[in-house]
């Protein structure tokens, strides 16, 4: 058995910058309502036209993680992609990125975990690489939300909070057992999965039922949220998440270096903060800037904290995510 640990990590942010400002010409909201209540000043969302999307920013920021590790995409045993927003119904993003990076024929797997998305597809390649099956494993997590918010006042509850972009890993076998990935940890509760939902198109609401009846007020096809619901849970599910996996490892809140929250909301972050005693330099937020971008919320964030020097050798670090399902789950790293 082997540990596994993060070598390359890489992001891409499409350049359209939509302030809350812009919004409030979509849609009756301001600046101060989305700031108070989610800290967002503004995201990325594609421009129209240009040819984003979950793959093609995914490409894109694995590129950059390949490079920054060393290796080259032929060392690529594995591909994981995480989206909730893939390009097509089927087949998912993964052989996109097989194709567009031109890889070997190496297997790719879709995680549909929402905002858990990159906490499941790092435990998943972590699995693989503990068992000595792949060596290294490339880990992408991107969302193409803006393509399918509804951008008016019935859906500003939603629309306000969720930005694009991707962010990338790669892993490699960690033949010291104390350094590396130390501990992942999964959960899921299906019974809150109508909290946090897009109902269609799918195999149960599909495309021709919703063009038929062409109802106005049909919004399935739109993201739901119980927001303050989804807030409750979150907070909880955060802290439990962080605790299990301390407590796997016999460390102490004391012990964090760094908390990379998923980018849900600024005033979880805070919260989980307070609640762990760390100081601002202990968490790293970049959700002012890009939004809640989930399953890319935490490589793009990661990737920023090492880009900023904010992640040395030997620190601890954790992700920890919570979202649709819902799901949940937290990293340990001895980085
Ligand atoms: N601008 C102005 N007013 C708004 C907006 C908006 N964008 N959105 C909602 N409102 C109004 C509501 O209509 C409501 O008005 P009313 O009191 O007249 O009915 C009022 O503001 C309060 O609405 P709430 O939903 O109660 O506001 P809350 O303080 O709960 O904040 C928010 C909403 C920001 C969504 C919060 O609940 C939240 O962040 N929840 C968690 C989000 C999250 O973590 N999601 C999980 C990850 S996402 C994933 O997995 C895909």
């Amino acid at each position: 058995m082997y540990n596994s640990k993060i070598i390359g990590l890489g992001k891409y942010l499409p350049e359209n910058i939509v302030t809350n400002d812009d919004l409030s010409r979509m849609m009756d909201t301001s600046d101060e309502w989305i700031q108070e209540r989610t800290g967002i000043k503004e995201r990325r969302w594609i421009k129209e036209g240009t040819d984003d999307s979950s793959a093609v920013m995914g490409a894109k920021a694995a590129e950059i993680a390949i490079e920054r590790s060393g290796l080259t995409k032929d060392d690529i045993d594995f591909i994981v992609f995480a989206t909730l927003s893939p390009d097509m119904y089927f087949p998912g993003c993964g052989v996109q990125i097989q194709d567009m990076l031109d890889m070997r024929t190496v297997g790719a797997l879709d995680v549909r975990n929402q905002c858990s998305g990159f906490v499941y597809g790092i435990s998943v390649a972590d699995q693989f690489i503990k068992t000595g099956m792949y060596k290294n494993i490339l880990v992408i997590g991107a969302e193409f939300h803006s393509g399918g918010l509804e951008k008016s006042t019935r859906g500003r509850g939603v629309t306000v909070i969720f930005g694009d972009g991707a962010g990338a890993a790669v892993l490699t076998r960690e033949e010291d057992k104390t350094k590396g990935i130390l501990s992942t940890h999964l959960h899921s509760e299906g019974k809150h999965a109508k909290e946090l939902v897009v109902e269609g198109p799918s195999i149960m609401h599909w495309v021709p039922e919703i063009l038929e009846a062409n109802d106005p007020d049909d919004v399935s096809y739109y993201p739901y949220m119980n927001g303050t619901f989804v807030f409750k849970h979150a907070v909880v599910r955060f802290s439990e998440a962080i605790m299990e996996g301390l407590k796997t490892n016999n460390l102490n809140k004391e012990d964090i270096d760094m908390l990379i929250p998923h980018q849900a909301n600024l005033r979880i972050s805070q919260f989980i903060q307070k609640k762990f005693g760390l100081s601002d330099d202990q968490v790293f937020n970049n959700i002012q800037r890009y939004g809640n971008t989930t399953a890319a919320s935490i490589p793009i964030a990661l990737t920023e904290a090492w880009e900023q020097g904010k992640i040395k050798e030997g620190d601890k670090v954790v992700l920890v995510a919570f979202g649709s399902g819902f799901t949940w789950g937290s990293v340990i790293i001895n980085w």
